[in-house]
């Protein structure tokens, strides 16, 4: 197909819903998408949800962008900080690509995109060249000019999650799969697979690329080096990161999990917690509680209950039965107290694997346990156990 000009005064007008001012708890931003650092020395971090770009503070989302639109793709230009986005309005129709030079608070549209306007989920800008633009909605679609004209770009490697544009040439892209983590050299006309892992999510920052590998967790290598593989954390239990950020310095790094909720390491990855930071147990029971499930469970259902991690093992055992997780994420929250306890004291009836402790623990230990539990539980969990979780009056906040 030939390449498709278009001109930036195609613009595309906005469905202007208001703005939410005020600091909201994050869970009152619906979807979040996808994550980026931005403003000075890339500090504040910035959420692309479904109803608008927002920046994170305080433990609580302030929308920045003026307007209200389903943030779908979101990259950050490195080299001026510029930031594109492409996405949906809450009453349909495309975005087209649209970017942004005041950290997201306006954007304007810059084209409709091949077969447009596109809702391009996919968004990479290269830090070599930031002329160079790659977005995926029908497959690849490449810029040389900062998001105006379009060509086609070859065919993606299958299951594509995510791309990544190259620290060091400027047509090289990594592109993040259900099957692998792939490479290419010539603008995504050809790929060649590096990992055979199904890869989630990739980063490249300052020539550290980043990727997170189901059953190796976070992973880095150096781009400008023969690119070993190094595993910098893997204990993420049953979470996988669809997206990450990485602050200028490389410090800080925050994920966001299949479930929707946001993880934190503020040690290069090697340390994650859920953002804002779960609570300490407080009562006696919860922190007795927390003591019995470090002993006897966390071996298997993961550091705070975030589930057994993803291993080559499980993954490839047929029948395999993972520890699920036991924190909010997963639906352990569907059981009441009750059920709870009766799982623990008599163990599963479907694997050995999840015993009986009642020979081994008190019915207050494991009282305890769920208590300690609960504790890592959201409000709206903790208030809809049990059959509740069935009641959409309950999960709506009623
Ligand atoms: C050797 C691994 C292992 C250990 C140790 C273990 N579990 Fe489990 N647990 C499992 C597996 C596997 C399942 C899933 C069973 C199934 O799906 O039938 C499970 C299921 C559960 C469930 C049901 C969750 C749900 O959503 O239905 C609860 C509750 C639970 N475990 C609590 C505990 C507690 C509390 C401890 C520590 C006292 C513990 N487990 C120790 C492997 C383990």
């Amino acid at each position: 197909m030939k390449p498709k000009y278009l001109l930036p005064s195609l613009l595309l007008s906005f469905a202007l819903t208001p703005l939410m001012t005020k600091a909201e708890p994050i869970e009152n931003i619906g979807h979040i998408h996808n994550l980026t650092f931005a403003g000075e020395n890339q500090q504040t971090l910035i959420l692309g949800a479904h109803i608008g770009l927002f920046s994170y503070e305080q433990n609580s989302a302030k929308q920045i962008s003026k307007e209200s639109f389903d943030v779908m793709g979101l990259s950050r230009e490195p080299v001026s900080g510029a930031l594109y986005a492409s996405g949906h309005p809450a009453k349909g129709g495309n975005l087209g690509l649209l970017r942004s030079d005041d950290e997201g608070k306006t954007f304007r549209s810059i084209s409709k995109g091949i077969n447009g306007p596109v809702d391009f989920h996919q968004l990479a800008v290269s830090s070599v060249d930031p002329k160079i633009v790659y977005g995926v909605h029908d497959g690849l679609q490449v810029s040389a000019d900062g998001g105006i004209n379009w060509k086609e770009g070859g065919k993606l490697p299958p299951k594509l999650l995510q791309l990544a544009a190259s620290d060091i040439k400027p047509n090289k892209l990594f592109a993040a799969s259900e099957q692998g983590l792939f490479v290419s050299d010539n603008n995504g006309d050809s790929w060649q697979r590096i990992l055979s892992y199904p890869t989630t999510s990739v980063l490249v920052n300052k020539g550290s690329i980043f990727a997170f590998v189901v059953g190796k967790g976070l992973v880095v290598a150096e781009e400008a080096e023969e690119m070993q593989w190094r595993e910098i954390n893997n204990t993420f239990g049953s979470q996988v990161l669809l997206d990450f950020a990485i602050t200028a310095d490389g410090h800080r790094l925050v994920g966001l999990s299949q479930y929707g909720a946001l993880l934190e390491s503020v040690d290069q990855g090697r340390n994650w917690q859920s953002l804002p930071a779960k609570p300490l147990p407080v009562t006696v029971q919860e922190k007795n509680g927390q003591i019995i499930f470090q002993t006897n469970c966390q071996s298997c259902h993961g550091i705070a209950g975030v589930g057994e991690t993803y291993s080559t093992e499980g993954l490839t055992t047929k029948g395999y039965i993972f520890a699920p997780a036991l924190n909010g994420s997963a639906h352990a929250w569907h059981h009441t107290d009750d059920q709870l306890l009766k799982t623990i004291m008599e163990g599963s009836p479907r694997t050995s694997k999840m015993p009986a402790w009642k020979a081994t623990l008190s019915k207050d230990d494991a009282l305890d346990a769920i208590a300690y539990l609960k504790s890592l539980w959201g409000e709206t969990q903790k208030r809809c156990q049990g059959p509740k979780h069935m009641d959409r009056a309950c999960i709506g906040g009623k």
